[in-house]
């Protein structure tokens, strides 16, 4: 949903104060609109996926740069854990990673109970997949889902990590 559609919806039908609820909530665009127009807020999704964007979205941090180092934060300390064994994760997920960068992203994606989580695993989660580099996976078929796209990803093409220290170098 466009913001500017749920701006309209929220303040066409509630007032400051009121409770909005949207038991769908999807990427959280209802939700964060009207927690912003002073709504107290209800969301609700099946979809995991879905929480953890409402939730990044009703918690951000109030700033780039209180984002920036709740990241190098959780970086940081992501690279002081120790190697995951790859040969926990399933076969299909591990084709669309460089075991390099799948390692990472399991770390990163293990701290979990620090405020602000949500919203960096929101983060990480709108990184993991598209078809250009910069991303963190193997380009996959916008046609057959969890199809890796050979064509146009060869391994050496994709050099972004999650890591900053790495991609300096
Ligand atoms: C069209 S999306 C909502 C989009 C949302 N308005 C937005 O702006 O992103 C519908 C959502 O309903 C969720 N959904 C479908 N069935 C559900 C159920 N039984 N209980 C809770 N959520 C459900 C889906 O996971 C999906 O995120």
């Amino acid at each position: 949903m466009k913001n500017s559609i749920a701006v309209e919806l929220v303040e066409r039908f509630s007032k400051p104060g009121e409770l909005v609820v949207d038991p769908f909530a999807g990427a959280g665009t209802i939700p964060f609109e009207a927690a912003s127009r002073g709504r107290r807020v209800l969301a609700a999704d099946i979809s995991p996926y879905a929480r953890i964007l409402s939730k990044a979205k009703l918690a951000a941090p109030r700033s780039l740069g209180a984002a920036l180092s709740l990241a190098e934060r959780a970086l940081a300390e992501a690279g002081c854990f120790a190697k995951p064994d790859l040969r926990e994760v399933p076969p299909w997920v591990r084709r669309f990673y460089h075991p390099d960068t799948l390692r990472e992203v399991l770390n990163f994606a293990s701290i979990r109970r620090r405020p602000g989580n949500q919203f960096l695993m929101a983060c990480l989660h709108g990184i993991l997949h598209h078809q250009r580099p910069g991303f963190l996976s193997y380009p996959s078929s916008h046609l057959v889902p969890y199809l890796r796209d050979r064509k146009i990803s060869a391994p050496s093409q994709i050099k972004h990590r999650v890591s900053p220290a790495r991609s300096r170098k």
